[in-house]
């Protein structure tokens, strides 16, 4: 099969701050291809995307949308600045020309949306509402909803535990901070795990809590 992890009713784990970088069209962008269903600039894809400072990417059309989420730094277009935290969605059709000033990175995930989900969103850390959580320990801080797409930040309390669920339309999740467990392993920052369609799992948090970035009801395949 071309691509990479494009079989999406298999589990994948990728410790990020462990993988190659891979060279990208801009001298000063790099990247980490966690997801692609080829290696052309016209993928579907879901990568960390790095800017050295002082560093710009083409300008460029979100064929089937955009989302990222600042993990440091700060990305810039001619739109405005994404500090660390900020969420952005560029709907199907939308077009920019990145750069960062400062350097940044980010976790990116292009082609994927319905061509319908037409919200531009800019959420920074300054927005964020958190919200209590479905069990004592959890705080949400909802980002998308569309059809059956979800898109939150999950703040962990330490010793937090949280009852087997299954995941309809699968789970991808990314962690921002401290560990998260299950009865599968032990992921800390910068791991990124996608979990198929229906699959289940006791995730818990020991002494560090942690904070992850969390999709779920996108995977059907
Ligand atoms: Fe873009
Ligand atoms: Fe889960």
């Amino acid at each position: 099969m071309d691509g990479l992890n494009q079989n999406f009713q298999s589990r994948v784990v990728i410790d990020t701050l462990t993988q190659d970088w891979h060279s990208s069209p801009s001298s000063g962008v790099r990247r980490i291809y966690l997801e692609r269903d080829n290696y052309s600039e016209f993928a579907k894809a879901s990568s960390i995307v790095e800017y050295e400072a002082d560093s710009s990417f083409q300008s460029h059309t979100h064929e089937n949308g955009e989302e990222f989420l600042v993990l440091s730094g700060t990305f810039s277009d001619e739109n405005g600045d994404y500090p660390s935290g900020t969420y952005v969605r560029n709907p199907h059709g939308s077009s920019h020309s990145p750069f960062s000033k400062t350097g940044c990175k980010i976790l990116v995930k292009l082609r994927q949306f319905d061509k319908n989900d037409k919200s531009r969103i800019v959420i920074r850390e300054d927005d964020y509402k958190w919200l209590p959580g479905i069990c004592q320990g959890l705080t949400v801080m909802p980002l998308h909803s569309y059809q059956s797409e979800h898109s939150a930040l999950v703040k962990w309390e330490p010793h937090t535990k949280f009852s087997n669920h299954s995941h309809w339309g699968g789970e991808e999740i990314y962690i921002l901070r401290g560990t998260l467990f299950d009865e599968f392993g032990v992921y800390k920052k910068g791991t990124w795990i996608r979990s198929p369609h229906m699959s289940s799992h006791n995730p818990y948090t020991t002494n560090d809590g942690a904070l992850i970035f969390v999709k779920t009801g996108h995977i059907h395949e």
